[in-house]
């Protein structure tokens, strides 16, 4: 690829799992992304280490350490742009935004929730969704705005919900996907191949030959 790799940021609060597979991912020479540092709200998050492990800078910026929210995403802003960040991409990062930080990264921020949005938006949502009894649950990487787990949704992937589920055998199938979707929805996004029209997401070149719908349970 002749074009420069994007430098992208991520955030993240624990474990980390969505992150390695943004690093992994930008491994490839052909990835459009590289990832600039590692950033956790949290000095005990598991995935800084593993993060530093991959030779990726990665630091805590601990928000109980600030008097203020604002005060605490200055700090957070301060060291994305320090490290020349021009995306940012949210993987479990626990912190609610203020509309002042999300305008800051406007359509250059993206977030990973473990559910097919606007269903199941806030937390437990595999639980939520055995509960509900839906038949197809998943995940959808979005661009982020100021409204919790909301914005022009960039892809989503879909996961059959099986009888004997539990939360966590549904999550971990939705894991999967995750893992999956998220470096190529942020490759698609980063290099352009996709953007943000009219609070949508276009440009995806998907013929209507391969729009075949999802049964499940599977159909005869
Ligand atoms: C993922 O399920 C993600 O969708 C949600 O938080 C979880 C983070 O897991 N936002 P990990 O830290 O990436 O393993």
């Amino acid at each position: 690829m002749s074009t420069r790799k994007k430098r992208v940021g991520v955030l993240i609060s624990g474990r980390g799992s969505n992150m390695m597979s943004l690093i992994a991912a930008a491994r490839d020479a052909d990835f459009p992304a590289e990832i600039a540092c590692v950033i956790a709200n949290r000095p005990d998050a598991a995935g800084l280490s593993k993060a530093a492990a991959e030779g990726v800078p990665a630091v805590a910026i601990d928000h109980k350490g600030f008097s203020s929210k604002e005060a605490f995403e200055a700090e957070l802003d301060r060291c994305l742009r320090d490290a020349g960040v021009e995306f940012v991409a949210c993987a479990g990062f626990m912190r609610l935004m203020t509309p002042g930080f999300v305008d800051g990264w406007r359509d250059r921020m993206l977030n990973i929730h473990p559910s097919l949005l606007p269903a199941f938006k806030g937390l437990d949502t595999h639980a939520r969704a055995v509960a509900a009894g839906v038949k197809l649950a998943g995940c959808t990487v979005h661009v982020v705005r100021a409204e919790v787990d909301a914005g022009p949704i960039i892809a989503q992937a879909a996961v059959p919900v099986l009888d004997d589920d539990t939360p966590e055998s549904l999550g971990a199938r939705v894991l999967a996907a995750e893992h999956r979707i998220y470096p190529a929805a942020l490759s698609l996004f980063v290099s352009g191949r996709v953007w943000v029209a009219g609070e949508r997401v276009c440009g995806s070149q998907v013929s209507v030959n391969q729009a075949e719908p999802l049964y499940w349970p599977p159909m005869d």
